[in-house]
């Protein structure tokens, strides 16, 4: 796949989207945003992927934000349409059926900082630095940052990043639970999210999409998350997955799961 601000490549049934604006810190203007949304899309509809990585071009940055200079035109109308999207977008990352992992490379700021929240999974380079400095620029986070730098890190420390627009540093941000873990450099992140998402390769794949549901769950609003899991158990009753794991497990041998 081709797409103008990203990088699209598969090895070992692995997809890395690199994010390919490093000139500009990999800042999401309006079209690399949509080369997100346009990549994801095909993702879902490539066959036998085993995960997603998400990076940044480079070794200084991961994201550093929304396009700060695409702000100059916007009005309330258009300000509400790009939140949306950006929204829409990063859920739908959120909700993918197979892991995604964001290796972050440097500085993940404002709309960098909610891009790899929306993933599963967040590697950090002893480089990285994140924050959400919007309020620097009279605005607040527009793509989630709000809701799911609370989810990871807690209400306190999560004011504390959005009302002072400090960045913290990877060491840091493993200590708040924000990322999984801290690497060297980008080629050791990358290492460490293939050996993960080879792991998760080798279970099943339907639990897997059903254990990312029912996670996210948690977090919405109206629905019960307990009586969401007890749904999503039943529901893997109907499929082979199981019976192929448990047989497996008894006859002592490497499950061959279909994914169905
Ligand atoms: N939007 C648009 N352009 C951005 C950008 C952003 N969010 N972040 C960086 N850039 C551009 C810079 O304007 C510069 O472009 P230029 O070379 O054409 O002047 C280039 O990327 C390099 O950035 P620069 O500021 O020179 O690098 P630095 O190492 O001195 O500083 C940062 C790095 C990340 C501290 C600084 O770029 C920054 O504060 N960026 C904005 C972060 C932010 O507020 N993000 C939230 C946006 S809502």
């Amino acid at each position: 796949m081709i797409f103008d601000n990203l990088l699209w490549e598969i090895t070992d049934n692995i997809l890395t989207i690199t994010i390919n604006r490093a000139d500009k810190l990999n800042s999401l203007n309006g079209f690399t945003i949509l080369d997100i949304q346009a990549a994801f899309i095909e993702a879902k509809k490539t066959e036998n992927l085993k995960g997603i990585i998400v990076t940044g071009a480079g070794e200084k940055a991961f994201v550093a934000g929304a396009d700060i200079s695409e702000f100059q035109q916007l009005d309330m109308i258009h300000a509400k349409a790009l939140a949306q999207r950006g929204h829409d977008i990063f859920f739908s990352i959120e909700h993918m059926h197979i892991p995604v992992i964001a290796v972050v490379n440097g500085f993940a700021l404002g709309g960098g900082c909610e891009l790899s929240m929306a993933c599963h999974m967040r590697i950090a380079t002893q480089n990285a630095k994140f924050g959400q400095p919007e309020v620097n620029l009279g605005i607040i986070a527009g793509y989630g940052g709000t809701q799911r730098l609370v989810q990871y890190i807690g209400k306190a420390k999560a004011l504390e990043l959005h009302l002072t627009a400090d960045m913290i540093d990877a060491q840091t941000a493993l200590n708040l639970g924000l990322v999984n873990y801290v690497e060297e450099n980008k080629d050791a992140a990358i290492v460490k999210a293939k050996e993960i998402i080879n792991k998760i390769s080798t279970k099943g794949p339907t639990a897997i999409a059903k254990a990312i549901e029912c996670v996210n769950a948690y977090y919405k609003e109206g629905v019960d998350g307990f009586a969401y899991e007890v749904t999503a158990f039943s529901e893997l009753f109907k499929g082979d997955d199981v019976k192929e794991g448990v047989s497996a497990f008894l006859e002592k041998r490497k499950p061959e799961f279909k994914g169905k």
